[in-house]
């Protein structure tokens, strides 16, 4: 493989349209004639919609519809699953009956000309409701559990239960126990551009310039949804303003705008309030786990239990990875995992950056540091003793691991060798000092993908992915795949992507984006010269190409990225404010296509991690499930003061099995790890084991 361009810290090749407001969002497309709706979002949390009074609204200016469960158009729902949807029960159908599910349901769409208009129509809409008590909060008695789906769709990666050898037994007649709960908070995204959709139909057919990690899913689940063919929707998204996980589905927006549009006629402006990205859009859901580890005097683990609960809606069964990180994580011959998911009256979550893996590995890394000052082993030593040789749980060898030189790797360049391991024993003037640690860790994902690429007359290349780049780079990444694979400079190279009707991209996200959609752009380069060189005077000339995983190669190799990830924390000796005054994480994750891209990837997940530990956390009101902190300033997220010093780093990692570029992904992992990493210093710093997140001031005051 020629690496001319792979492996070299590019600079953004659609960083000056960034900068110069040239780069174009879904919100940021105007139509001629457009007008603008709002969505009303339902102010009780579970019950029925009694009558909705709508003369106030409908007298005021510029008001062109009310549309609500009374006059909505029956839409078909035919039966449709995308890759990234539960695979068991049925997404919500908005404005069909009376029906409330959930706080902030969409109950009903004002559409007038100006986006003013249509806000105060609709905050004049008066609407009553027979309204119960919903059940928001899994931990409350009462609350009934569900098996976690095993292996419907495409998801038999989150199993119910796993065993190997006998945990409890093992657990019982351990040397050195622990055993403890854990509960991490519900989170919303929160990427910088709401979500948005434009939507206009010509007859039967529908456009949406819309915010999307997943574009041909989007145009499928349109189709589905208003019974008509999938080539009548043509979804155009070129760039989106953060994602995380929350536009991997399509929302009951994107139907509304749509809906909206063919009611009035004439094409229709949506975009959400950051407060209803509280609503209807996903969430990080809140977990409740057990883990209990059993081990010898010398730190060999005997026994992992680890049991967890993640929330989920009454109408859908989302599940996530929770457990799956600790049936290969390290050695042990006992090991028992259990996930259960709770129906609650709430929109459905969605995954979120890390999704399972986040919080299941804060669980299990907390409970690994816990055990190292139990044995008096130094954490990382503790896992080094733990170091599996294969996947133990699958019994396949990993195509690559680098978990012990990624702590090898972050403890010279931490500083780790000058932690005095005595809780409570570092301090500066003012702080506590903590020093902590934990391990990452993602699966390598690689979904079946087309590329087009074509060669024109003067000299250059354009290559076609429905693909997103939610940030990351990917413009950037796939422009050096291709105009290495053509032997081309950069800048005779243009690729396009947030199309459905480019060759489908699998959804951006689960960090398989630059296996999948950079696998294919090579095998479209490669049968794109092949065809040049046939048809020598043929110009422009085109060719697709395809990729996806060699079942071969998955059924023989475990595949994983690992990571080590070190925080340290200062704690505030009057006052418990807790600051990360470092963080540094090192992850092996096979070829790095482009360090400066990578790095930025990678601090921002920590910075995420941080989020995660310190700040997220979406408060619920238990008497209506309403998300009381569903903006900005009660939804805290770590700024440039909250963070002194954030570095990622790489080790070299040849991964020949994985796909065709030796490229793990790293969107998830780099989120994954910090949480713990952060507890555990805390726990250095202060004495106090804290396992709730987030790690409040107030928590390491009273422990
Ligand atoms: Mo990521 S949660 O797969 O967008």
């Amino acid at each position: 493989m020629n690496t001319q361009f792979v492996g070299q810290p590019i600079r953004r090749v659609e960083g000056h349209l960034k900068v110069t407001g040239g780069a174009r969002y879904a919100a940021d497309f105007n139509l001629d004639e457009h007008v603008y709706a709002v969505i009303v979002n339902a102010t009780v949390g579970l019950g029925r919609i009694v009558s909705i009074d709508q003369a106030a609204a409908t007298r005021l200016p510029g008001v062109i519809a009310v549309i609500s469960h009374l006059n909505a158009p029956r839409l078909a729902y035919r039966p449709h699953k995308g890759a990234i949807d539960p695979a068991t029960g049925e997404r919500l159908h908005v404005l069909q009956d009376d029906q409330v599910r959930f706080y902030g349901q969409p109950v009903a769409v004002v559409v007038a000309d100006t986006l003013d208009h249509a806000e105060r129509a609709a905050a004049a809409l008066s609407i009553a409701y027979v309204a119960e008590r919903p059940a928001v909060d899994p931990s409350a008695s009462g609350t009934t559990e569900i098996m976690a789906e095993a292996s419907k769709g495409p998801n038999a990666y989150y199993p119910a239960d796993t065993a190997r050898g006998d945990a409890d037994a093992a657990l019982a007649t351990a040397p050195v126990r622990i055993d403890a709960f854990y509960d991490t908070a519900r989170e919303n995204h929160n990427p910088m551009e709401p979500h948005a959709t434009v939507a206009r139909w010509d007859g039967d057919r529908v456009t949406l310039w819309s915010k999307t990690q997943f574009v041909i899913n989007e145009q499928a689940e349109i189709a589905a949804i208003f019974g008509i063919p999938t080539e009548n929707v043509q979804v155009i998204s070129p760039f989106v303003g953060g994602g995380f996980g929350t536009t991997l589905r399509t929302w009951s927006h994107v139907t509304i705008a749509a809906l909206a549009a063919r009611q009035v006629g004439r094409p229709v402006k949506l975009a959400l309030t950051r407060k209803q990205m509280f609503f209807t859009t996903g969430h990080r859901p809140r977990s409740l786990q057990r883990v209990a580890l059993g081990a010898t005097l010398d730190g060999k683990l005997t026994s992992i239990v680890h049991e967890g609960r993640g929330e989920t809606s009454r109408y859908e069964e989302f599940i996530e990875a929770l457990t799956t990180g600790t049936g290969f994580m390290y050695s042990c011959p006992n090991v028992r995992t259990q996930y259960r998911i709770v129906p609650l009256d709430t929109g459905t979550p969605n995954h979120m950056r890390g999704p399972g893996e986040a919080q299941g590995m804060f669980a299990l890394e907390c409970a690994m540091d816990e055990l190292s000052y139990e044995l008096g082993i130094d954490p990382i030593e503790l896992r080094r003793r733990n170091e599996p040789e294969i996947d133990e749980g699958t019994g396949k060898p990993f195509s690559s691991r680098s978990l012990m030189p990624c702590y090898d790797r972050g403890a010279e360049l931490f500083g780790w060798a000058q932690r005095n391991p005595a809780p409570r024993s570092m301090r500066d003037d003012r702080e506590y000092v903590g020093m902590g640690c934990a391990s990452a860790t993602y699966p390598v994902l690689f979904s079946p993908t087309r590329a087009r690429a074509r060669l024109l007359a003067d000299g250059t290349a354009e290559i076609e992915v429905a693909a997103s780049d939610m940030g990351p780079g990917t413009y950037t990444s796939m422009t050096q795949v291709a105009a290495d694979a053509l032997g081309l400079p950069l800048d005779k190279v243009r690729f396009s992507l947030g199309r459905s009707d480019f060759p489908p991209a699998p959804p951006h996200g689960g960090s398989q984006t630059m296996a999948s959609v950079g696998s294919a752009i090579h095998a479209a380069c490669a049968a794109v010269l092949e065809a040049a060189a046939r048809n020598r005077e043929v110009r422009p000339i085109e060719a697709e190409g395809s990729a996806q995983r060699d079942p071969d190669v998955a059924a023989r190799f475990s595949m994983h990225s690992f990571g080590a990830v070190f925080a340290e924390v200062g704690i505030d000796r009057d006052v418990g404010t807790i600051r990360v005054r470092r963080a540094l994480g090192v992850y092996g994750a096979g070829r790095i296509v482009n360090p400066r891209l990578a790095l930025s990837q990678c601090t921002g997940g920590m910075v995420g991690g941080i989020g995660m530990a310190l700040m997220e956390r979406t408060m619920l009101d238990a008497r209506d499930g309403r998300p009381v902190n569903a903006h900005m300033a009660d939804y805290l997220m770590p700024v440039n003061l909250d963070i002194d010093q954030l570095e990622a780093h790489f080790v070299d990692e040849e991964d020949p099995h994985v796909n065709p570029l030796g490229v793990k992904g790293l969107g998830e992992i780099a989120l994954v790890g910090m949480a713990p990493a952060i507890a555990n210093a805390i726990f250095h710093a202060t004495g106090t084991r804290l396992r709730n997140l987030p790690i409040s001031i107030e928590n390491v005051l009273t422990g």
